[in-house]
């Protein structure tokens, strides 16, 4: 039981990492969450940084998630749901020990655990994201439509657990993005340049 509270501890301190303001504090000499919508994660990095350094926050943010959840297997330990691991990460993404207990909105992380338990979810849901990013160049709305459908498919699947979790999980990513709905609603959220129809 020692083993499991340490890494516990360890997925927690690992999703804890502000992946966003260290590179941007690392690399621009510049704190993201004093630029664009505050937020730490791939799209404020994308925003106020560019797509290479938004890129890289992508894949270290999916990656907590999804190495803390593979923590239980990588040390051999059985007995107890990987998903705890995962969540662990998740609650340090948004409660990080490294930015005063906030953090992000935990998508990237939320999407590295499905990654890491059901891999064939995360694509359903990377998919569906990238599609809503394409119609509605509008990325807070594509993680919110993703997940929330992501979420109803897992239902259908019969992983009561996977489902319990993930509910409570979109409800907490509603709860989060709650200021990007106020801003939808006004017509003033922030758009990407990637969709179908921002051109027009
Ligand atoms: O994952 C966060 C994204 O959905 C919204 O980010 O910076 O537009 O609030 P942002």
């Amino acid at each position: 039981t020692y083993e499991i509270i340490l890494l516990l501890l360890l997925a927690y301190l690992l999703g804890s990492i502000p992946s966003g303001v260290w590179i941007g504090k690392i690399f621009f000499n510049i704190d993201i969450r004093r630029h664009g919508s505050g937020n730490i994660g791939t799209t404020n990095t994308y925003r106020v940084l560019g797509p290479i350094a938004g890129s890289i926050v992508m894949i270290m943010d999916i990656s907590k998630g999804a190495v803390a959840t593979l923590l239980p297997t990588l040390f051999g330990i059985t007995g107890i749901t990987p998903l705890l691991f995962g969540l662990m990460a998740i609650i340090g993404h948004t409660f990080s020990i490294f930015d005063k207990f906030k953090g992000g909105k935990a998508v990237a992380t939320s999407a590295g655990m499905l990654l890491a338990y059901r891999p064939l979810f995360f694509f359903i849901a990377l998919f569906l994201w990238l599609f809503v990013i394409l119609v509605t160049s509008t990325v807070s709305l594509a993680s919110i439509i993703g997940f929330f459908v992501i979420t109803v498919v897992i239902i259908f699947s019969h992983d009561v657990l996977l489902s319990i979790i993930a509910i409570i999980l979109t409800g907490f990513i509603i709860y989060r993005h709650r200021s990007n709905v106020a801003r939808i609603f006004h017509g003033t959220e922030s758009i990407v340049p990637f969709g179908l129809f921002y051109w027009f």
